[in-house]
């Protein structure tokens, strides 16, 4: 029996994480999250579970942690708040970003766990070496555009995790993850395009697309990115690497509207509205292109995505109408 601490566990990563370790065996699950953006209802299914056990504890909380990671062999680091819109402080980022992970990393430091970090495809910013490879450049924006403090968090996370590394010899393995979905994704700005195209043409909603459209994304279906994870977490040649996880099938925006709208198949028309870059993100400009490079995943973990997007799309357009169904009692 492997004991895993996971933080951020209400969230969509993570509560499909223990979904997943709980249905393999041989894991106790210690969960913990503060609930400012994940749900209870996330996680209530395995509430009761003997090999589950959530607590609502912040991550900044380091007293309570040093009880809650005794003896712990693996720790999952996802408690993040991710990218802010416009309207939205940079300090909550910044601050929980650096010093949880800093807080989790010391955790690891003194029970020696080995520490899985979760960043993101956000921290290789604006570059054009298409698709991105964990050795190459990461080219940000100025400081003065908020939009980039949460990549800037998670470069400084990548940092301090390999600081830990060499300094202290933890365990840490820095997976980044590119776009991630699932029925469980926020349906704000938080979450991505397509939970929230889903929800709009579900309940024929004007749908919002920033720019042309033209600008590309792939995107997974969560269960890659949890699966992808969980190779990370069993495999000892993945320690003191960056690894990237995702999905490397590329498609516009708008073309991912046409798709989710095609199988929805509500029998209305498509509303779209295009609201220009300058008008949603200030100065900040837009990433045209973003594909990962799997091979390496492929080589050292045995990785490779197993939903396409098609797929993905339709059964997360069904699980949400069925829970907009359930709630409006239809
Ligand atoms: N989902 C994606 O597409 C994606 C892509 C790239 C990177 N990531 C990274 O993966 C991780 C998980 O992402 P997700 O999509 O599940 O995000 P999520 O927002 O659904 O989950 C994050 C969880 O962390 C919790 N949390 C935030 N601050 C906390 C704190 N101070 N103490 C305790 N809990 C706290 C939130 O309540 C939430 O449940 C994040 O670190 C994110 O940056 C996700």
């Amino acid at each position: 029996m492997k004991k895993i601490l996971v933080t951020g566990v209400a969230g969509m990563v993570g509560s499909h994480l223990v979904d997943e370790l709980l249905e393999q065996g041989g894991y106790e699950i210690i969960g913990i999250d503060n609930l400012c953006f994940g749900r209870k209802d996330n996680i209530i299914h395995n509430i009761g579970n003997p090999f589950f056990k959530f607590y609502n504890v912040d991550v900044l909380d380091m007293e309570t942690l040093k009880i809650l990671g005794k003896d712990v062999d693996i720790i999952v680091h996802l408690a993040a708040v991710k990218k802010i819109s416009e309207k939205e402080s940079a300090l909550p980022t910044l601050q929980i970003n650096n010093k949880g992970t800093e807080n989790v990393l010391e955790l690891a430091r003194m029970w020696g766990s080995k520490l899985i970090f979760s960043s993101t495809s956000d921290v290789y910013g604006m570059s054009l070496d298409i698709p991105f490879k964990e050795d190459g450049d990461l080219l940000i924006g100025p400081s003065m555009i908020k939009r980039w403090s949460y990549a800037v968090s998670k470069i400084f996370d990548e940092q301090l995790a390999y600081g830990y590394f060499r300094t202290y010899g933890v365990p840490v393995v820095i997976l980044r993850y590119f776009g991630g979905f699932s029925p469980r994704s926020s349906f704000t700005w938080s979450g991505g395009h397509i939970p929230i195209f889903i929800n709009a043409i579900l309940k024929d909603e004007e749908l919002v697309i920033h720019g042309d459209g033209t600008q590309t994304r792939s995107m997974a279906y969560v269960s890659d990115l949890v699966h992808g994870t969980v190779l990370a977490m069993e495999n000892d040649q993945a320690v003191g690497e960056i690894i990237n996880l995702g999905n490397d099938e590329e498609m516009s925006v708008i073309d991912t509207a046409y798709l989710i709208h095609s199988l929805a198949a509500t029998g209305r028309e498509l509303k779209v509205k295009f609201v220009p870059m300058e008008e949603v993100f200030g100065k900040y400009r837009d990433i045209t292109r973003r594909i990962p490079d799997l091979s390496k995943a492929r080589r050292l973990l045995g990785y490779s995505p197993r939903v396409n997007i098609r797929e993905a799309i339709s059964s997360t357009i069904a699980e949400v109408r069925n829970n907009l169904n359930a709630s409006t009692g239809k």
